[in-house]
């Protein structure tokens, strides 16, 4: 290696990767292995550099950042990240096969997280700290993805124009009560087509087309915007029911934006499903890949993303609910108290993902 190749490597880790790529990309099959081989020897020739982990994140949230500057601060390994959405990065691994940078995959989405693992990217972990950390219903059967928070999508009211107990489940958002009174974000949002796998899965597909239906006789305008949108909307009066991540409620009340504080007032938050199948949960887990070249330290970021400190991180700064149960809630959550969740295997939300996207085309959600 020379002088330069070392600058770029100890200060632009990022160039050479890009450098990588470029190289992956072009050449030939023996050549690619012989440059893989060469990365490989590059982390032994330089004991200091394998103190990194490289982590591929289709997470889009700000407090994320805190907690790697952690973990760096905590252990002197330095995280990588490289963003992009999961369908985008699950491609990328998959083709970078043995010579992927990728140590770790991060998503939200039990649905994206068992397709991971069904494109045979991933490997198993067993670490004792994080099988002690995460309950096994909140882990893959086999370990091959570590949940680290869980959320649940409620149904928001305007607390002006909607009495709590009109409320009371998802199936009712279809009932002509509602005509004209409900607003949604369009239908290529991964968070709905979860939802709707997950109806699909407890109450079979003719259901949830009826469902899908029924909910779109009663939208107030076009689906737009994001899950912010929709409360803002519902705080204009322009609806009086939609639905919502938890964790956007508790992003809103404490945004430094006064209109989303204002809107998020406005609306109130009810769990529905709390007398039949449960309110739909969704976790964010975390993955080993199966070509891991930094496997210890990305296993060391795995105990720590789970281990209470970071766990109760993730629910002060980004109000989610934390996978490990020692770990405290933020109270904004300990205020919502506890509920009943969907009695489903995470893996159903993949399963039906593409019927209910077809059921959303077929029903006209745009
Ligand atoms: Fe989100």
């Amino acid at each position: 290696m020379n002088d330069i190749d070392f600058y770029l490597v100890v200060h632009y880790p990022a160039a050479i990767n890009d450098f990588r790529e470029i190289i992956m990309k072009n050449f030939a099959i023996p050549a690619r292995k012989f440059l893989a081989a060469l990365g490989g020897l590059w982390i032994l020739g330089f004991p200091a550099l394998a103190q990194e982990v490289n982590l591929y994140s289709a997470r889009h949230y700000e407090s994320d950042k805190t907690l790697y500057a952690l973990f760096e601060k905590e252990t002197g390994i330095k995280v990588n990240v490289v963003s992009a959405n999961a369908p985008e990065l699950i491609e990328r691994i998959k083709r970078e096969g043995e010579a992927t940078n990728a140590d770790l995959f991060l998503t939200v989405d039990g649905g994206v997280l068992h397709t991971a693992r069904n494109a045979g990217i991933l490997q198993p972990v067993s670490s004792p700290a994080i099988l002690q950390n995460v309950p096994a219903a909140l882990r893959d059967r086999e370990n091959h993805w570590i949940g680290i928070t869980t959320r649940a999508r409620v149904i928001v009211y305007s607390r002006a124009r909607v009495r709590p107990d009109a409320l009371s489940t998802y199936e009712d958002l279809a009932s002509p009560k509602w005509k004209g009174k409900l607003v949604a974000r369009p239908s290529s949002g991964l968070y709905d087509q979860s939802l709707l796998a997950s109806l699909i899965a407890l109450n079979g597909e003719e259901k949830a087309r009826m469902w899908v239906k029924g909910v779109v006789a009663n939208f107030a305008r076009p689906p737009k915007g994001n899950d912010r949108s929709q409360a803002k909307d519902i705080a204009a009066g322009l609806a009086d029911v939609a639905l919502m991540n938890t964790y956007y409620i508790g992003q809103m009340l404490n945004s430094k934006d006064p209109e989303e504080v204002k809107a998020a007032q406005e609306v109130g938050l009810f769990f529905p499903n709390q007398k039949t199948t449960g309110a739909h949960q969704n976790i964010s887990g975390v993955a080993l890949t199966k070509h891991a070249r930094n496997r210890e330290n990305a296993i060391r970021f795995i105990e720590f993303l789970t281990s209470v400190p970071a766990q109760e991180r993730l629910s002060a700064d980004n109000y989610e609910f934390p996978t490990n149960p020692k770990a405290r809630k933020h109270p904004l959550l300990e205020r919502w108290g506890t509920f009943r969740t969907q009695d489903i295997d995470f893996s159903e939300l993949s399963k039906h993902n593409a019927t209910a996207i077809r059921l959303f085309a077929e029903g006209g959600w745009k």
